[in-house]
């Protein structure tokens, strides 16, 4: 069983598409009067259509999900008007860490993943809150990343966007770094195919997907929950697949006591290891400005 807390817009798409996909029975948590019971009722008014069987719960009572195998805290707040990014963090971690305790107390052996921004933070709060092992607490936003990378390089050489095999590491925000020279379509590096002009604006409409999104329709939502379901089936289906997630690093790539998105086999205990990638100079800089950037943006977050 999985369960999502947060009935937002994302939260509420990737309960629908782990029951569409047949991936889980989802119980769905939202301190909103109603609205995880409304989220539910119409999901479940669906399973005829489309034929699912999977059980869906919305509630507001933590207790709910006890026994989950999987539990994804989307809830947060976004940014408002005039609201500074460190007050957003500190609002979050809050709300991050209360959540935290009530996973602990009900659902103590689950593999826990976070959605809510700044992700990389908030996967070390949780980190930190939970006293869980590390390989399962990590943060859902490199996969996203690699997601929309992937869509930006079939739509400039119009090929299948299923051919286009790819990671994007980092920070999951402005400092993220797209790994151009694992990148490849079908197995042919996109540096044969594609310009240096043309690579370098798919990175940049890469790293500004999300906020582009965010100015035409207020927020994001599939490409979010597609990621979600994609780290749910990894999990529940021990696939062992190859992504990028938000992890606490203990040395790899040189650095300790952050979480950030790297390479990893993910599968049925969440990370099953951290693949250590030799990086170009140029990669591995920008890699090391990220840690930077999110460990400068810890410091000035009161998570404890
Ligand atoms: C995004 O980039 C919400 O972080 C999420 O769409």
């Amino acid at each position: 069983m999985i369960t999502i807390i947060g009935a937002g817009k994302i939260g509420s798409a990737a309960a629908f598409n782990i029951l569409r996909y047949r991936v889980s029975d989802v119980v769905l948590v939202d301190v909103v009067e109603n609205l995880a019971k409304g989220e539910a009722l119409d999901m479940m008014q669906v399973a005829p259509a489309i034929e699912f069987d999977g059980k869906i719960i919305g509630t507001k009572d933590f207790g709910e999900m006890e026994g989950s195998d999987i539990v994804i805290i989307t809830a947060g707040q976004a940014r408002k008007t005039g609201m500074a990014r460190i007050d957003l963090m500190n609002k979050n971690a809050k709300i991050v860490k209360s959540i935290v305790k009530e996973v602990v107390k009900h659902a103590p052996d689950c593999k826990l993943m976070l959605v809510t921004n700044p992700v990389d933070v908030m996967t070390y709060v949780a980190y930190e809150e939970s006293g869980f092992e590390r390989n399962r607490v990590f943060g859902m936003g490199n996969i996203l990343d690699t997601l929309r990378f992937r869509s930006y390089i079939a739509m400039e050489l119009n090929v299948s966007r299923e051919d286009v095999r790819a990671l994007v590491i980092g920070e999951h925000g402005d400092s993220m770094v797209p790994l151009v020279e694992y990148t490849s379509v079908s197995g042919i590096p996109i540096t044969h195919l594609l310009k240096e002009e043309q690579i370098e604006k798919i990175v940049k409409s890469t790293i500004t997907s999300g906020s582009d999104v965010i100015k035409l329709k207020g927020s994001t939502t599939y490409a979010p929950a597609a990621g979600i379901a994609i780290m749910a089936d990894a999990i529940l289906r021990g696939r062992n697949r190859v992504m990028s997630v938000s992890t606490f690093l203990q040395g790899e790539y040189g650095f300790s006591d952050v979480s950030i998105g790297v390479p990893v086999i993910f599968g049925r205990n969440g990370v099953e290891k951290i693949l250590e990638l030799e990086l170009m100079p140029e990669t591995k800089r920008r890699f090391e400005k990220s840690v930077a950037i999110i460990k400068k943006t810890m410091a000035h977050t009161n998570i404890n």
